[in-house]
């Protein structure tokens, strides 16, 4: 029988093998590191010293962000508030309960409440809050939804793929400046695109911002890498 594979054909199996095998191994291994929430610190949820609750604070109450993270819109950095900000109702509210102890004591003391940080990018990235937010783009896009959260816990990977993904691509989360605190906010509540006759899509209005606004981050390593 003719054989009917040409020559070099007989060398491809040893080294599909060795390649594959490569594949195979290395790379799961790879990903395994790079994308469990171990490593991602998706998930990482630490114990507060108070039971503070966002679901209750902005969902019922109907607090807005940036009445406690007050400078996330003026600063790189987004402040966790100080004790004086709880204070301005719990003075009055619940002045007595064993949960807000912690927060008494500080008040009394000085001394800030020990909040367990929860996100954090490298010393040697460079991040800044609010170039995100003053350009479109909302808390939950990197934070998940905290308005419902009852402790809060890390939603986004925030390494460097994730940063890029969305620098590639922001029409995919920019929205109007005033729903950038609004995290149950959907594009459809602006109506019907009259172009479509269907619900405004988030591609509709992540694309017409990005034009309007010129927005182009920076996928240039000394951007971040300062
Ligand atoms: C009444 C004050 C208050 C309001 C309103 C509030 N927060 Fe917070 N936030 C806190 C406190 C206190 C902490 C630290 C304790 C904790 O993690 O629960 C915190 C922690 C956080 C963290 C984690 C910080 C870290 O350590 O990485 C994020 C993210 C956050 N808030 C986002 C939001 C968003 C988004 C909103 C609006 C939807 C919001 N917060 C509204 C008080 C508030
Ligand atoms: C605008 C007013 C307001 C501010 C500001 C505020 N809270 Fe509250 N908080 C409330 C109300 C109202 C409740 C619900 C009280 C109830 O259940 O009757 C509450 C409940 C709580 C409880 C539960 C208390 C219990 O015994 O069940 C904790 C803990 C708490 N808040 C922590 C904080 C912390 C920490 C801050 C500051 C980061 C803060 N709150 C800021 C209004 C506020
Ligand atoms: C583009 C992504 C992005 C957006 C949008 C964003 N954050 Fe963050 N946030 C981060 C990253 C990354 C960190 C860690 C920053 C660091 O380590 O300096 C962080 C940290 C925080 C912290 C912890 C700061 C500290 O020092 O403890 C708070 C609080 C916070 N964000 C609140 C908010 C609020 C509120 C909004 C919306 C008004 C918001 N963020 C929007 C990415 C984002
Ligand atoms: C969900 C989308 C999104 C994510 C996630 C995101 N960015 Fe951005 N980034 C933007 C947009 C939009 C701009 C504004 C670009 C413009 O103004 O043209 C921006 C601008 C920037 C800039 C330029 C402005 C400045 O402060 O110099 C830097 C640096 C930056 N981002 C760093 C980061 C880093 C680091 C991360 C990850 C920890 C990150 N970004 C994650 C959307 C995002
Ligand atoms: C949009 C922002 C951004 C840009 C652009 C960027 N980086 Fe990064 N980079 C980060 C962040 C954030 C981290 C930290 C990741 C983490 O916490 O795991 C990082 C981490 C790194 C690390 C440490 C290893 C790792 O993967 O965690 C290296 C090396 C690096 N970057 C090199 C580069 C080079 C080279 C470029 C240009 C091709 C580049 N970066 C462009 C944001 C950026």
């Amino acid at each position: 029988m003719a054989n009917i594979f040409p020559k070099w054909s007989n060398t491809l199996a040893p080294k599909a093998i060795v390649c594959g095998g490569l594949v195979a191994t290395v790379l799961p291994l790879a990903m395994w590191y790079y994308f469990t929430p171990k490593y991602t610190r998706v998930g990482y949820m630490p114990t507060q010293p108070v039971p503070f609750q966002h679901s209750l604070h902005v969902q019922q109450l109907g607090l807005d962000c940036r009445y406690c993270h007050s400078y996330v819109e003026v600063s790189s950095h987004s402040n966790v508030p100080s004790t004086q900000t709880c204070m301005n109702c719990h003075t009055a509210i619940k002045g007595q309960s064993p949960k807000l102890q912690p927060v008494r004591d500080s008040w009394a003391s000085g001394k800030p409440v020990e909040w367990v940080r929860i996100h954090r990018v490298p010393d040697y990235a460079y991040f800044n809050h609010s170039a995100h937010v003053n350009r479109g783009v909302s808390c939950v896009s990197c934070h998940g939804q905290i308005n419902q959260m009852e402790v809060v816990w890390q939603d986004q990977p925030q390494g460097m793929a994730w940063c890029l993904t969305c620098h590639r691509a922001p029409e995919n989360n920019l929205r109007p400046l005033s729903e950038i605190t609004h995290l149950d906010w959907k594009p459809a509540d602006l109506g019907k695109n009259p172009e479509t006759g269907k619900d405004f899509t988030q591609l509709d209005i992540g694309t017409k911002l990005k034009d309007e606004w010129h927005v182009k981050p920076p996928v240039t390593c000394t951007a971040c890498h300062r």
